[in-house]
């Protein structure tokens, strides 16, 4: 068989996100939930990678292996320590580093908000305070406008989803880790604003650049028990997000697992009904999202290949989560965002990007317009309330030297960056991979 080829321009990068790697985050949310008494966060972030002073180092390595694109995050608590109040010395950082990727020839990919918010939002209520859409627009004006005309692609905020389900509805131990409905739909409201206002203040500065939300994504599976819930997640964790982004210049698509249902057939009515009766959906509706295989936690069916996150290992999800987007979008660019897997054993993440990547071919071939292809991460980093315990990096840091080693898997994803082209023979099948 030939060797599988993509078109050209197309974006080959990795990511991190600015708390995961940086260190001495101080000013953020995070920094105080992480030392929440009791709270679910494992181990706090501390130095994480030490990236804020050590990207020169870092992006010489991504460029070494091939990769083309570098997509990273930019701290509001870094840039607004406090309302109103603008750090010139974060901005001159930030700026250094798109001018850095940019040298080495990469393209930068900034994302405005990668969930952590400054304390001073947080005390405030967070995505819950009147005031926190706008802000988010005023800080937007501040860095597009510091960035000049040096960045070519913006993802507004990361997945909203993960901020909502994940602070007011139990799932994966984010701030501010309430079960509240009411909440929850504030919180989907003001994500929803934050991201169009985003959006539309970086159209009015910079009309060239192209914008876009990165959405959280799942493939979702249910038998028909599980059906009525199954919708419910995705209408609230997906397509109310993807609605808002019907004026973006692309949608980036993140996509690391497959979500199964599986409930007893006579309860899809049960769970119908009680989902539609108000009076109920204060219980029910925690029920539906938080529950241990349901939207908040999206863990795997006993018996599957998981990953160190404990989700079903399946690569070929962001092929069928891309085709899923298409379909509503069909003349919108795609571009994947993140796709990857957390493992101790870097050979399931060779094979997870050769298989991802030849699902996605297919979907390329079928005349989808995928634009790039974006790894989670660049380096294993602060993994959230897992703290450092899952291993998502192209590139392995020793943390008590922080030593970087390139992972074959590094040099794997940057020949095929490198040659446009993944080999036939090197994409294992499901079924021989296991
Ligand atoms: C997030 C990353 C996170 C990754 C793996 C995505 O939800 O954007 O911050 O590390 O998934 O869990």
């Amino acid at each position: 068989m030939a060797d599988l080829v993509f078109p050209s321009g197309f974006l080959w990068g990795a990511a991190t996100s600015a708390h995961q790697v940086e260190g001495g985050n101080v000013e953020s949310d995070w920094w105080e939930w992480e030392r929440k008494p009791g709270g679910p966060v494992r181990e706090p972030s501390g130095n994480a990678t030490e990236h804020y002073s050590r990207y020169p180092q870092d992006l010489a390595l991504l460029a070494s292996l091939g990769l083309n694109t570098y997509r990273f995050s930019i701290e509001w608590a870094r840039v607004e320590p406090a309302e109103g109040t603008f750090d010139p010395g974060a901005l001159a950082h930030y700026r250094d580093v798109v001018e850095r990727t940019r040298s080495l020839g990469l393209t930068p990919m900034v994302t405005l908000n990668h969930f952590t918010l400054p304390r001073w939002v947080a005390a405030q209520g967070g995505w819950l305070w009147r005031r926190t859409p706008e802000l988010f627009e005023r800080y937007t004006r501040r860095v597009v406008q510091e960035m000049g005309d040096l960045v070519p692609w913006y993802c507004t905020i990361n997945e909203p989803t993960t901020v909502a389900t994940g602070g007011y509805m139990g799932g994966w131990g984010f701030p501010p880790g309430v079960v509240d409905v009411g909440q929850w739909r504030r919180a989907i409201d003001a994500l929803v604003e934050g991201h169009k206002r985003c959006l539309a203040a970086i159209k009015e500065i910079r009309p060239e650049t192209r914008a876009g939300l990165a959405a959280f994504s799942v493939e979702m599976w249910s038998n028909a028990g599980a059906r009525p819930a199954m919708e419910f997640s995705r209408r609230w964790n997906e397509d109310v997000f993807l609605e808002a982004a019907a004026n973006d210049d692309f949608i980036g698509v993140q996509t690391y697992t497959r979500q199964q249902l599986h409930r007893p057939r006579a309860m899809a009515p049960v769970i119908r009904a009680a989902l539609a009766a108000r009076p109920l959906e204060r219980v029910v509706v925690p029920w539906v999202m938080g529950m241990k295989d349901g939207a908040g936690a999206i863990a795997a069916p006993a018996g599957s290949r998981v990953t160190q996150m404990g989700w079903e290992y399946r690569p070929e999800s962001v092929a069928a989560v891309v085709r899923r987007i298409a379909a509503i979008y069909p003349d919108k660019d795609l571009v994947v965002t993140e796709h990857g897997v957390a493992t101790a054993n870097d050979a399931e993440r060779v094979e997870f990007i050769a298989r991802g990547l030849a699902a996605l071919h297919e979907s390329i071939e079928d005349g989808i317009r995928l634009r790039g292809y974006v790894h989670w991460s660049l380096m294993d980093n602060f993994e959230w309330a897992t703290g450092y315990g899952a291993n998502f990096g192209l590139i392995g840091v020793d943390r008590a030297t922080q030593e970087r080693t390139v992972r074959p898997s590094g040099h794997f994803l940057g020949e095929i960056a490198r040659t446009g082209r993944l080999r036939t023979d090197a994409i294992p099948t499901s079924a021989s991979a296991r």
